[in-house]
């Protein structure tokens, strides 16, 4: 390989995939197409060298033949018929002609040069008495140059006795011979270069394309692990890298959206928190100043700081629970009863609803077939709906509370005959935060966060919750949890708690009793 400096300066600049891979393809070809080129190269210069020879002997012995005429017509070779042909046959065939007379030893050249000088060595002539054709090159001290000579012996004689007539020696120079076996390596060497060049090239692209995206992924993995997270890397390369590119990408937007909401999340948080505390705070301000000498704004105040209080607790709670659920805390399941629990938080209810001029109706049966959850965040569900649907419905309204089993599930719904929720609000009230702003909801604020814990926990216990809601009408959510099924024989369960749709399956406890919920 050349010292070719701006491929060097590339491959280094290119990483070591690049310089490995191109070396090793010019390797490669350097390798394959020098051994090939050689290999050809020899065969080629052979062949060119054995056809000039066949053609010179072939030439050869059209002149012995022709030679041999003569001397059957009792022409001999001295006779100026016979050298004024040899004339005209060495220079049709830009040839030396030379014919020796083996009975004499004498010679006639077809040119001005001494004919002595051509004789050939005499084990040529024993070849050629022998009826050898002989065919050799070399350097020839007349003409100064590289030679072709044939020796070519014609005889005659009766069918008795033949005899060696004469020899035909014809030589002529190598050089057009040379020039062509020149050209012919020149053409060879031309090829190779050729293919070596385009391999570099192809192999430096190919080497491109395969190390380019590796870099970028590594820049962009450099970036991220020092923070920036705003890194796409593009798709291009082989199908390996690109998959690898495809999810890199993913992951990077994915840890940025979660990153993300982890900051909304805590701005939102702290911002919620934030007004009922100074809430509080302003009315402790007020008390301590006045309380003495005006007794009356204790009555006003007290009742007020309990509800921020009251926010405050649901708040965190809301949060914490929430937290735990991001970080993947579970609740423990067991199988239970979710009827006492419904009457339960219906009863606390029914306080709220009796301060709103609401009616509140309870159709839960007294037992209800038994689901895996957790009875503290089963309460924690029914509560922000019933909450949800008594603070969204003007008095004298009725919320409807109903539970029921089949052999699938339990379905838990709260129905209102409230405000409604509008279309376009309706597929993001389950979203973080979010809240729907109405003049007409009764008093009491929210932070957006009940729904979205609903549906957290629900989904943790395999469930689903859905909604329906016409502006104007009410609102229906209800909720849908996998009834557990006694434990088939086989014991090894396909199904998973919080796979939905399929049944899930726990043990109950011994004697088929559920376990005690608080
Ligand atoms: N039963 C309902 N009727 C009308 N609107 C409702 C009802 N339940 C929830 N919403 C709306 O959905 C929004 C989100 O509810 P939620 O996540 O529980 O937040 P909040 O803390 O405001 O109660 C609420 O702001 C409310 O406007
Ligand atoms: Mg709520």
């Amino acid at each position: 390989m050349g010292t070719d400096l701006p491929i060097l300066r590339r491959l280094k600049t290119s990483g070591r995939v690049n310089s490995y891979l191109v070396l090793t393809y010019l390797l490669l070809v350097l390798f394959g197409v020098g051994g090939l080129i050689v290999v050809v190269g020899y065969s080629l210069q052979w062949a060119i060298v054995e056809q000039a020879k066949r053609e010179l002997s072939l030439r050869g012995m059209m002149l012995a033949q022709a030679a041999h005429e003569f001397r059957e017509h009792r022409v001999r070779f001295t006779d100026s018929s016979f050298r004024s042909w040899l004339r005209t046959s060495a220079h049709d065939l830009s040839a030396r002609i030379v014919v020796i007379d083996p009975s004499t030893g004498s010679a006639v050249s077809s040119d001005e040069r001494p004919a002595a000088d051509a004789l050939p060595n005499p084990a040529v002539l024993t070849d050629a008495r022998e009826g050898r054709i002989g065919v050799d090159i070399h350097w020839d001290q007349q003409f100064l140059e590289r030679r072709l000579t044939a020796i070519v012996p014609f005889f005659g004689g009766g069918v008795q006795k033949v005899v060696l007539q004469g020899i035909v020696r014809v030589s002529v120079s190598m050089t057009p011979v040379q020039t062509e076996i020149r050209s012919t390596w020149v053409r060879l060497l031309g090829a190779g270069a050729a293919i070596l060049m385009i391999t570099i090239m192809v192999s430096l692209r190919l080497a491109r394309w395969i190390s380019t995206p590796l870099q970028a992924l590594t820049l962009a993995t450099e970036a991220v692990a020092s923070g920036d997270l705003n890194q796409t890397v593009p798709s291009v390369g082989p199908e390996e890298v690109r998959r690898l590119a495809q999810s890199f990408n993913r992951m990077a937007e994915r840890v940025k959206q979660l990153l993300d909401r982890q900051r909304a999340f805590t701005a939102n948080a702290a911002h919620e928190l934030r007004s009922p505390l100074t809430g509080l705070r302003l009315r402790l301000e007020v008390l301590q100043r006045h309380a003495q000498q005006e007794p009356h704004l204790i009555q006003t105040y007290l009742p007020q700081m309990d509800k921020e209080i009251a926010y405050l607790q649901r708040l965190v709670e809301h949060l914490l629970t929430l937290a735990g659920l991001d970080e993947g805390q579970t609740f423990p399941r067991i199988p239970i009863d979710l009827a006492p629990l419904c009457y339960e938080v219906a009863e606390a209810a029914e306080l709220l609803a009796r301060e709103a001029s609401l009616l509140i109706k309870v159709e839960v049966p007294s037992h209800l077939p038994p689901v895996a959850a957790n009875a503290e965040a089963m309460r924690m569900v029914v509560r922000n709906l019933l909450d949800n649907a008594i603070r969204n419905t003007p008095a004298g309204g009725v919320v409807t509370f109903q539970a029921q089993g089949d052999e699938r599930t339990v379905t838990l719904a709260v129905a209102d005959t409230g405000q409604g929720i509008a279309a376009e609000h309706l597929p993001r009230i389950f979203d973080r935060f979010y809240r729907v702003e109405s003049g007409k909801t009764r008093s009491g604020r929210g932070a957006g966060l009940g729904l979205t814990l609903v549906k957290s926990l629900v989904e943790t216990f395999g469930g689903q919750i859905s909604v329906e809601s016409q502006v104007g009408r009410g609102t229906r959510f209800t909720i849908a949890l996998p009834l557990i099924v006694p434990e088939p024989q086989h014991s090894q369960s396909e199904s998973h708690p919080g796979s939905s749709g399929g049944l899930l399956q726990l043990p109950l406890t011994a004697g088929g009793e559920l376990l005690a919920h608080d």
